[in-house]
């Protein structure tokens, strides 16, 4: 290999670990099936990370997901006793008056199970009032799927007053394995696996409208506590390869944590790049 090549290799090599860089900060480009490419911004990708594995992807609910999410979620509601809740009252640890009970029960440990560290923010709670509220959202959802807006103005309205409360991403997740899992358990053989279906997709609605939001504002909180470093600490790099492409790139700002004053971590850098001559 001679001196050029070596030299073009140096260049592209530079060129591909920048990009790399670069990509796996800011952005990435996909490539839809009608060929459009794509570029995600950093809160799509922020909110796809933050679904959880049983997330249905641009769902839209029909009739059926309608009806099966309604008839086992009014089993629970109508507080009649279920399959599972006679066989259970046999034993004798067994100490829930109503399948409901029994259900804000089980739903909340398994919550906690998920997200051990949301237990402290409900110990002053009673659990079972906590499950009315929230049942009362998710009833109140199940009638109005069809009216958008009401529904948003509602969950956002709900998002806003639980980001204030620490409430992360994460545990949006959580909640709706655990209220699977309960309707399962307390329902019983009368909870389909299309039941369970349908409420994984009118579940991952209610995340479509949730997450963004959520993390949306844990981007704008973690950007409120950094800083941007004054560009006279920059770093520059210019290099002219063989058919005289002269390529700089400067590093012209950092964000940092508010309390750092030394090291510059790679993954926090902003990079600018020009190139001069002909491509
Ligand atoms: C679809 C999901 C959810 C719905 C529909 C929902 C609904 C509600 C409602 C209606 C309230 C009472 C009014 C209010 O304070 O805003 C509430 C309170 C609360 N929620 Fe949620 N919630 C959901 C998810 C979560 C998650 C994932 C957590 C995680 C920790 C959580 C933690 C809390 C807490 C700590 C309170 C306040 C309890 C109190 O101090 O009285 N919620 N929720």
């Amino acid at each position: 290999m001679n001196i050029k090549s070596i030299e073009s290799l140096n260049h592209n090599m530079f060129i591909l670990r920048f990009k790399s860089f670069m990509g796996s900060i800011f952005s990435y480009t996909s490539n839809s099936a009608s060929g459009e490419t794509h570029k995600k911004t950093k809160l799509e990708i922020a909110t796809r990370l933050a679904y959880p594995a049983y997330y249905v992807d641009n769902v839209v609910i029909n009739n059926l997901d309608v009806s099966l999410t309604t008839n086992s979620w009014n089993i629970l509601m109508n507080g009649g006793p279920t399959a599972p809740f006679i066989k259970n009252s046999q034993r004798h640890d067994f100490n829930y008056a109503t399948s409901l009970s029994w259900f804000f029960d089980i739903f909340y440990e398994r919550f906690f199970a998920l997200c051990p560290e949301t237990r402290p923010m409900f110990t002053h709670v009673s659990i079972v009032s906590q499950g009315k509220l929230l049942a009362g959202v998710i009833s109140s959802a199940l009638t109005h799927l069809s009216d958008t807006d009401r529904l948003k103005t509602r969950l956002l309205g709900m998002v806003k007053a639980h980001n204030g409360k620490g409430v992360k991403s994460s545990y949006y997740g959580c909640m709706g394995d655990a209220l699977v899992w309960a309707l399962e358990t307390v329902i019983g053989d009368e909870f389909s696996i299309e039941c369970k279906l349908s409420w994984h997709r009118v579940y991952s609605y209610l995340l479509s409208i949730i997450l963004p939001e959520v993390v949306k504002y844990e981007i704008e909180k973690t950007r409120r506590s950094m800083t941007w470093v004054s560009k006279s600490r920059s770093n520059s790099y210019s290099h002219t390869n063989s058919v005289g492409r002269r390529i700089e790139v400067e590093l012209d700002r950092v964000l940092l944590p508010k309390h750092t004053t030394k090291s510059l971590p790679r993954k926090t850098m902003s990079v600018t790049v020009l190139v001069h001559g002909n491509s």
